[in-house]
């Protein structure tokens, strides 16, 4: 299943193909609109032109559907990454920039870390944890408890 990795919020959510990404971004509690989207939006009619997400170049070419009609006509004048989410649809896993006309002061850094090791197939923690060698991770030692009977106690 299709990963996105939202880049300004640090999270990676797992979708159907198929599925609307700015239906998947609202379901997940993902804000995808400033202020004046916050206010009005028209609901993913593509009228309203305030989801903006940047699908940043060289990140999953095809994981998204063509730009609709709409989007050619309503970012004209925006950079040929950005998309309208509520006519884009998910083929595959994608990192995505939330919100790019609010900018982010280290957007590149932060979709390169994104983008650095491929995209998963499914769901996963991000940024990646780092564990403690030493540490046992919380399964096993969960299976390391339920393995020792009469340790209860
Ligand atoms: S929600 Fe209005 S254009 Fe996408």
């Amino acid at each position: 299943m299709p990963v996105i990795r939202f880049v300004r919020e640090g999270r990676d959510v797992e979708c159907y193909p198929g599925e609307n990404l700015r239906d998947v971004a609202l379901r997940e509690g993902i804000s995808l609109y400033g202020l004046k989207g916050q206010l009005g939006n028209c609901g993913g009619c593509g009228q309203c032109i305030t989801c903006f997400v940047d699908v940043p170049d060289g990140a999953s070419p095809g994981a998204l559907s063509t730009r609709t009609a709409v989007e050619e006509n309503k970012l004209r004048r925006r950079p040929n990454t950005w998309r309208l989410a509520c006519q884009a649809l998910v083929q595959d896993s994608l990192v995505v920039l939330t919100r790019p006309q609010m900018g982010l002061a280290d957007a590149e850094a932060r979709i390169a870390a994104a983008q650095a090791g491929g995209l998963p197939s499914g769901p996963t923690a991000w940024p990646a944890q780092e564990l403690n060698e030493d540490e046992p991770e919380p399964d096993q030692e969960l299976d390391d408890r339920a393995a020792t009977p009469g340790d209860e106690a």
